[in-house]
């Protein structure tokens, strides 16, 4: 058997369109306009690369973006401030403050000035807990794309069971939370997991998060199980001429695609999926600040 192809492109772009109706929407019968603010510290290119393109789709969809770029060495003190203003600009709806930051900022201080309602990552440790006890929260965008794919491919999730593989607090487990409010059986694995080749085997729904490269065969998978593959790692390419590189993701797509009943590709899969979730989260903190209906589908 070959698995199908979930293809996050193109399901991103659906959730982006879904977002710009919802957004013209709220701008003609409102005069409400989203907006997200961005704030970067220092010039790591990764995240460089992640805000521009976070900005880029956020006009895209017909709101607003703000992006503060502040240098490498800004005190905590600045950045509190900033982000206390943000907070306080009814013009802003969402804040996400680019991780990681500098060494010398205390990261959890940070996020936890966000305004909670305003949160649009999730990881403020209000919405952390809003979403462990299965109460309305902001859900961080990555888990939430996730979800949304896994709806989408087999409706109920009802009595499935789920392993993740990976424990982050951004990806891990706020996954293993929603898919236990959608009523699976969970299981969370980690480096330390026994037997983890038969952990994995057991899962009708397999959601790997670890960061190894290739690190999931094939043979640990269970015949027509749904994969999500989150990792995304730059391997050396020789193939591709020296000193090129490639993404791949945490499972083995070769293997696992013969056995699997779907799996996401990498790059492809559940990555373009992290900023369409973003938009999703911000119209969604905007529906909510001024007590709108929210858009339907697009949240957990
Ligand atoms: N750095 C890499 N991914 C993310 C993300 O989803 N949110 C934030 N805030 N920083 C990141």
């Amino acid at each position: 058997m070959t698995a199908t192809i979930i293809d996050g492109k193109a399901f991103a772009a659906g959730i982006r369109a879904r977002v710009a109706e919802h957004v013209t929407r709220l701008k003609e019968e409102s005069g409400i306009t989203p907006g997200l603010a961005v704030v970067l510290v220092g010039e790591d290119p990764a995240s460089a690369v992640y805000v521009r393109n976070k900005g880029r789709q956020t006009v895209e969809v017909g709101m607003n973006s703000y992006e503060h770029k502040l240098p490498a060495e800004t005190s905590e003190g600045d950045l509190l401030a900033l982000i206390e203003r943000l907070n306080a600009d009814p013009a802003v709806h969402g804040i996400l403050v680019q991780l990681p930051l500098p060494k010398h900022l205390n990261a959890d201080l940070v996020i936890n000035a966000i305004d909670p309602a305003k949160d649009v990552d999730g990881f403020h440790i209000s919405n952390v807990g809003l979403l462990g006890t299965g109460q309305k929260a902001m859900v961080p965008c990555t888990p939430l794309g996730c979800l949304m794919m896994l709806r989408d491919r087999l409706g109920d999730l009802s009595g499935l069971d789920a392993v993740v593989v990976g424990r982050s607090n951004i990806v891990g487990k706020p996954m293993a939370q929603l898919l236990l409010g959608d009523n699976c059986t969970v299981t969370i694995a980690h480096s330390r997991t026994k037997n983890l080749a038969e952990v994995c085997r057991r899962a009708d729904i397999l959601v790997a998060a670890v960061g190894r490269p290739g690190m999931i065969p094939g043979d640990w998978v269970k015949p027509g199980a749904t994969v999500i593959d989150v990792g995304i790692n730059r391997i050396p390419a020789p193939e591709k001429g020296e000193g090129k590189t490639r993404l791949v993701g945490d499972v083995d797509f070769a293997s696992a695609v013969e056995v699997a009943g779907a799996i996401t590709p990498v790059p492809g899969g559940v990555g373009p999926m992290t900023i369409a979730c973003l938009l999703a989260n911000t119209l969604t903190a905007c529906c909510r600040a001024h007590g709108l209906t929210e858009p339907e589908g697009l949240t957990a």
